[in-house]
């Protein structure tokens, strides 16, 4: 397989740069996409030799991002920085199938990834590039799960990691992983969209590799969880993928990779993609419902601290993705999220909140006639259950009342003298 030619191109104006040199924005303020020339290209072949790669003990073939890299970035093995990342499981839903009432229904669990979310994907191929240009800091904006996630793919390869997170407002598991990984963490006194605006401001001035969804190559590397999907449902397409939306990275990701795999003839069929935002930080849902120019949220608020994100960068991507793929943008409250939550969980698979936007967007979207019941539906589960346990156990102690919350399908704990009649008395048995 010959190598493609890329180059960034803006999705604003359309115009293109190389590659030579980092950049994020085009002159006109537009976000870039990483473009490749298609034409000439055989997808079936593409498809017999992602396939012949499936299962690889070692190296670069054994990821599942790098398994499909002439469609991410297409470097020799030993410029990839990786950790074999991807490879999750695809499960059926279980309970939280009948929870959103439908009959196919799976979940795409993101959790899975090495350091506990989808942003492995993007990062070992943001990693990858900050490598390509011979940086040796990198630094993100992150409600959590994005600076785990680069403190310990810059710690695999040696380089230093500056992350700039909210305050007071990330889940503990994600700090404690920042950490954990040496990350040089710095909490600012404000939210996640003053964050981000520090950190291009303070890569900009301090030339530090900017490893953000803003960055091309973050989004190249999340193309492959529908990659993977697609191949572990032997190319047969979805009628919808559900995806929870925060920054817009994720769900823009997901349908450039479908673009291309309909441009190559991979698949036939273009799946419609269904993203989620919390009520509280939902400036993408309002924008689609009432037709109005973008407006960012002022004081985001949810409880699925992940996408606490009132001004996403990506958005103008996301809208392109959405209009190709007939998609549609929902939100849904604070009980919904934490009571799918519970049906994701007792189901015995389990995620932290804001994934579980997936299977309550996926209900709302069923109780209001948008998916059919019958419809075959991938619903992206993007972090790991454990990431956010004060979250769980407030619910389940039906503590949460002070946000709104009750603990609909709350398993409490119970405490009890160490005698078996006690134990017999809280069994009842
Ligand atoms: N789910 C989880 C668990 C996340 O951590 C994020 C984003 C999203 C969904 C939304 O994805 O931003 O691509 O729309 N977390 C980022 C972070 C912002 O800093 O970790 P998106």
């Amino acid at each position: 397989m010959h190598r493609m030619k890329a180059c960034l191109k803006c999705v604003r104006c359309g115009r293109d740069y190389e590659l030579d040199q980092p950049r994020y924005l085009c002159d006109c303020g537009g976000t870039l996409d990483l473009h490749r020339d298609l034409s000439g290209v055989d997808g079936e072949e593409l498809k017999a030799l992602w396939e012949s790669r499936w299962g690889a003990k070692r190296g670069v073939d054994a990821s599942g991002v790098w398994r499909y890299r002439e469609l991410i970035f297409d470097l020799p093995p030993e410029e990839i920085v990786t950790r074999q990342e991807g490879n999750t499981r695809l499960y059926p839903a279980g309970k939280a199938g009948e929870y959103a009432g439908l009959k196919h229904f799976l979940l795409k669990h993101e959790g899975e990834n090495p350091t506990g979310s989808f942003k492995d994907r993007g990062m070992t191929c943001g990693v990858t590039a900050a490598k390509f240009y011979r940086a040796r800091n990198v630094a993100c904006a992150s409600t959590g799960n994005t600076s785990a996630s680069m403190a310990s793919y810059a710690a695999v390869c040696g380089m230093n990691s500056v992350i700039f997170i909210p305050e007071g407002k990330i889940a503990y598991g994600k700090l404690a992983q920042a950490l954990a990984f040496g990350g040089r963490t710095l909490q600012i006194r404000g939210n996640f969209d003053d964050a981000m605006a520090l950190v291009q401001e303070v890569c900009r001035e301090l030339h530090i590799y900017l490893l953000n969804s803003i960055n091309p190559f973050r989004i190249e590397g999340q193309k492959a969880i529908g990659f993977e999907i697609l191949q572990q449902l032997d190319w047969q397409v979805p009628d919808w993928f559900v995806i929870p939306g925060g920054n817009l990275g994720n769900n823009s990701a997901l349908s450039k990779g479908m673009e291309e795999l309909y441009q190559l003839g991979i698949i036939d069929r273009i799946p419609r993609i269904a993203v989620i935002q919390a009520e509280g930080a939902a400036p993408l849902a309002h924008m689609w419902k009432q037709h109005t120019p973008f407006e960012p949220v002022r004081n985001p608020e949810t409880i699925a601290t992940a996408i606490k994100i009132g001004n996403p960068v990506s958005w103008e991507k996301s809208l392109r993705g959405l209009k190709w793929s007939n998609g549609v943008v929902e939100s849904v409250s604070e009980q919904e999220i934490m009571d799918a939550k519970a049906m994701v969980d007792a189901a015995g698979i389990g995620a932290e909140p804001a994934s579980c936007c997936s299977v309550a967007g996926a209900k709302k979207l069923v109780d209001t006639g948008v998916i059919d019941p019958e419809a075959t539906v991938v619903g992206i589960l993007t972090g790991n259950v454990l990431k956010d346990p004060d979250a769980v156990i407030g619910y389940h102690k039906d503590e949460l009342g002070h946000l709104g919350i009750r603990g609909t399908y709350a398993n409490r704990p119970q405490v009890i003298d160490p005698t078996l009649d006690a134990v017999r008395a809280a069994l009842n048995l």
